[in-house]
């Protein structure tokens, strides 16, 4: 391979980045298991296209024989070499074996920098056998944290505990967060389940934000019996943003304040492992990682886990400092158990149960969905009782398919359903006049498929809901216009600009008079 001027051994990876695993076995590392230690030194960039092209492209045994050649060459006089080899190690799926060869190593690295390649390494795959080394190893902070939390995910694999019992309330603030322009609805859930359970209290309703305080020890379980907001964070302090250390601290200290840890000790199965989310603010990997060691240095049993951890601790953005917030990673999210499949146009869940709320009820509700897709505003209705029967149309078979079976996984009981694959339009002459008590939808708004007069769909709308809908019938739905009914029996009642992920829509009620 020729090498060109520059930097000659980053050229000369990006040539052999672009050969297959056999063009660089037979060839160049063949050429390098022959060269002298002069010739090896200037083609180490083999080593490192190896890790990256054979996890890329190998088969397992392609892997496993590079993986065999990679740890011989930790025993390379050369340090360069040896370093190399260990960088490549975490991309092709290193294991025990390769985890004892590095523990090996590290016992005679003396160079500083072979010493932290080695700990980059182990930070990646070490596992149970490095916990232990690594008293007596001179490995830094991170390692051990970094360690002990992938040996925690498998040892101790953790999940959200619903029903343990938070007992100590008093001054607690949790934030239920959702879409801009849902609060309201929100905030009224929280009022009217608060009139007969006494759990919470709404404190403060702001953009996309509603503040509520326990009033009785509770669960995780009551809290997602709100089915309306997006996800609920425990608020753990204000970050202090005067400068990185002052933040460090700060962080640090609220991720193991005694509020904080037992808010995770009450609702963890498992280890407690948790990711930093600097929201609106990318990776932020530098200050992740000085938090992450102080945490641990303060609580060495809170654990970051950027891979897979059951907690978030969210850091919203604010002129004077932040809010931390600690919240459940729960997926699926429990309050959507019928959810058995999807369709890509499908509803915001919460914005459906929003919906479902927003229409009230009727005595003997008979719901119509014309626009169903997957049937989430339907079964949010219906879960919220008082519901004879429901029909859903949509112009995909598959989404009849799909919203038949959440419908039927919702085990609704004695609720009748009805889907059928077909416009809407045709259904309502069908159904008949005033026969449906609320109309209830989410119609295609234009932005994934192209629709050619979605002000036309949305008159046509109006116009069946006008004769379908009984007397003191409601039309509930997400209006893409700011637009007035052309029907006159249909008075408005609510509407509410909402943010529906990155485009405005209006979420309206009207009355059939
Ligand atoms: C925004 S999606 C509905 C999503 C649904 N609420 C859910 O949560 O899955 C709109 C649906 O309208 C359907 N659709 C479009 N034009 C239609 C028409 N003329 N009659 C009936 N359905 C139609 C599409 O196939 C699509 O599934």
């Amino acid at each position: 391979m020729k090498k060109e001027d520059g930097n000659p051994t980053k050229e000369l990876y990006r040539q052999l980045r672009a050969l297959t695993c056999e063009q660089l076995w037979d060839e160049e590392v063949a050429r390098f298991n022959r060269a002298t230690p002069r010739e090896r030194m200037e083609n180490v960039a083999v080593v490192r296209a190896v890790g990256v092209v054979f996890s890329e492209a190998g088969t397992e045994s392609q892997k496993e024989t590079a993986r065999t050649w990679l740890r011989g060459l930790l025993n390379d006089p050369c340090e360069k070499i040896r370093r190399y080899a260990i960088g490549a190690f975490p991309k092709i799926g290193a294991g025990v074996d390769e985890e004892v060869e590095l523990l090996t190593l590290l016992k005679t690295a003396d160079e500083d920098r072979e010493r932290k390649f080695l700990s980059h390494a182990l930070e990646k795959i070490g596992g149970v056998r490095t916990l232990e080394a690594i008293e007596n190893s001179g490995l830094g902070l991170q390692t051990r944290q970094k360690v002990k939390a992938s040996v925690a995910r498998v040892e101790s694999p953790s999940g959200i505990r619903m029903d343990g019992v938070f007992p100590n309330f008093d001054g607690l603030k949790i934030h239920l967060r959702g879409r801009a322009g849902l609060e309201g609805i929100v905030g009224d859930e929280v009022k009217e389940s608060a009139a007969f359970r006494k759990t919470f209290r709404v404190e403060q309703v702001g953009h996309g934000l509603v503040a509520m305080t326990p009033v009785a020890p509770f669960t995780l379980g009551d809290v997602y019996r709100l089915r309306c907001f997006g996800t609920v964070g425990f608020v753990l302090g204000k970050a202090n943003n005067s400068n990185e250390r002052e933040m460090v601290e700060s962080l640090a200290s609220h991720i193991t304040s005694p509020l904080s840890r037992q808010l995770l000790k009450t609702f963890t199965d498992g280890s407690i492992r948790y990711r930093l989310n600097f929201v609106g603010k990318g990776h932020q990997r530098g200050a992740v990682r000085l938090i992450a060691n102080r945490a641990f240095a303060l609580c060495p049993e809170i654990l970051n886990d950027a891979r897979i951890a059951p907690w978030t601790i969210s850091i919203y953005p604010a002129e004077q400092g932040g809010s931390v917030e600690l919240s459940p990673k729960l997926v699926p999210d429990p309050r959507r158990y019928f959810r058995l499949q999807d369709i890509p146009a499908a509803s915001h869940p919460p914005l459906a149960a929003c919906m479902a709320r927003l229409a009230g009820m009727m005595a003997d509700e008979i719901v119509w969905d014309p626009f169903c897709g997957s049937g989430l505003e339907l079964v949010e209705r219906a879960l919220l009782g008082g519901v004879r029967s429901i029909y859903g149309t949509d112009l995909s078979a598959e989404a009849i398919a799909i919203a038949g079976r959440n419908f039927a996984a919702a085990q609704l009981g004695p609720v009748e359903s009805e889907f059928t694959c077909c416009d809407f339009r045709d259904f309502a002459r069908n159904v008949g006049s005033r026969s449906v008590s609320l109309v209830i939808t989410n119609p295609p708004l234009g932005k994934r498929v192209p629709i050619p007069d979605l002000r036309g769909l949305m008159e046509d709308l109006f116009s069946v809901a006008a004769v379908v809908l009984k007397p003191g019938g409601r039309l509930v739905f997400a209006n893409p216009f700011r637009m007035e009914s052309p029907e006159r029996s249909l008075k408005l009642q609510y509407r509410q600009k909402v943010d529906f992920g990155g485009f405005n829509c209006w979420l309206e009620k009207y009355l059939k008079t």
